[in-house]
């Protein structure tokens, strides 16, 4: 048997038209195949890659630390100094009451955390979530996902959980003092990129501080800057009680952190002792792939240009077959018609050597996420692409 074929043999599926790509190498805005072809990536691993496939001063960070240690205790016990270092570079760019880090394996883990932490610190069990929001796929995460087709196989889930809608005023009314928290994406991804209003998300953040609710902000798919500033929530205005992050914190490597104030992050310390337990959460190597990333990303200047890369795209997806473009920064979703033709679309571009795909809860719209280091030549390569694929398939 060929990889291929052991692929679908032995690594557990769980779709039954995987890409099944048999990537041998990636570097920078590229991948490439087993056979020698290149794809130029435009998701970026779905929001991973951000200063791009295997930034050098990451792969030498992950030797390096490879080299001192690696795993030394569970999480918590030890003072590590790649967690410190990362700890500190991240406080120093968030506004002061979100100064305290814990570290997780995963976006989801981060959630998990968060929901645990605001039952803890509020001594209340309900959570607002939101209609078409995609926060993990663990039990927690799942219970707050807002998309009954896909939470409905694994009930029973958490009690005490409300799904309102997002950009709603009436949402605001739910929020009462039984809340422990409300948990909203910052830019809602998989539901086609749905910004949120702001004098809404104003009120929202009005609302929870009024009725001692926690605002937990989920920019494990936005942030370290996707949208175009740093964190998504600067361009809003509001700061969250608890920040979560996932995906390119990690530089590529597996890291995820959900951050609060030191005062609410102490319930976790007592009643009972160890709140949040982890074996693997905030793996030096992986805080010290996680480091060299934002270095990079800071070092590079890498966020002052996603907006005018964000408007070369705008401009350049332009085709009647196009139905809308939703964007902010460099997370943009492109409508078709329906999901049968952005499939087609996206089959086309793949086969043409461009990597993209479509959002789980708005299947008609493609997902641009490239790394931010896409040059103006690349985006233009890449639309010229997708709108050569929509003469053909529309
Ligand atoms: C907004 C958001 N939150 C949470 C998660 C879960 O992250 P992970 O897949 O690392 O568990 C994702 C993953 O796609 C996400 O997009």
């Amino acid at each position: 048997m060929n990889n291929r074929q052991l692929f679908l043999r032995h690594v557990a599926q769980t779709s039954d038209a995987p890409l099944a790509l048999e990537i041998v190498k990636a570097a920078g805005m590229y991948m490439w195949d087993v056979n020698g072809k290149q794809y130029l990536d435009l998701i970026a691993g779905i929001s991973v890659c951000n200063v791009g496939h295997c930034h050098p001063a990451v792969v030498k960070a992950v030797q390096e630390q490879a080299q001192q240690y690696m795993h030394l205790l569970v999480y918590g016990e030890m003072v590590q100094s790649p967690q410190v270092a990362f700890a500190s570079l991240l406080t120093a760019h968030l506004p002061s009451s979100l100064d305290s880090v814990y570290f997780t394996n995963s976006g989801t883990e981060a959630v998990e955390g968060a929901m645990k932490l605001a039952k803890r610190y509020t001594g209340r069990t309900e959570i607002i979530a939101f209609e078409r929001s995609y926060h993990g796929s663990t039990q927690g995460s799942l219970s707050i996902l807002g998309d009954e087709h896909w939470r409905n196989a694994y009930r029973p889930l958490l009690p005490d959980v409300q799904h309102v809608i997002y950009n709603a005023w009436e949402t605001l009314d739910r929020i009462t003092t039984r809340t422990a928290c409300v948990i909203a994406e910052s830019v809602q991804a998989e539901g086609g990129v749905i910004v949120p209003q702001r004098d809404w998300i104003h009120a929202l953040r009005e609302k929870c501080t009024a009725t001692g609710t926690l605002l937990i902000l989920d920019e494990i798919q936005c942030g370290l800057g996707r949208n175009g500033s740093l964190w998504a929530f600067e361009q809003l205005g509001v700061v969250p009680d608890i920040l979560l992050l996932g995906k390119a914190l990690g530089g590529g490597m597996p890291l995820g952190a959900f951050i609060a104030s030191r005062e609410i992050m102490w319930s976790l310390t007592n009643n009972p002792v160890l709140g949040h337990i982890t074996t693997f959460g905030g793996h030096p190597v992986n805080c010290a792939a996680g480091l060299a990333g934002m270095q990079a990303l800071l070092d590079e200047q890498l966020v002052a240009g996603v907006k005018e890369k964000e408007q070369l795209f705008l401009q350049h997806l332009q085709h009647p077959a196009i139905r809308a473009v939703r964007s902010l920064g460099l997370m943009i979703a492109v409508e078709m018609e329906s999901f049968a033709v952005n499939k087609k679309v996206i089959d086309y571009c793949i086969e043409k050597g461009i990597l993209t795909d479509w959002f789980l809860f708005a299947p008609e719209c493609m997902r641009i996420a490239p790394p931010l280091t896409i040059t103006p030549e690349e985006i233009r390569t890449a639309c010229r692409t997708i709108c050569e694929a929509l003469d053909n398939v529309s």
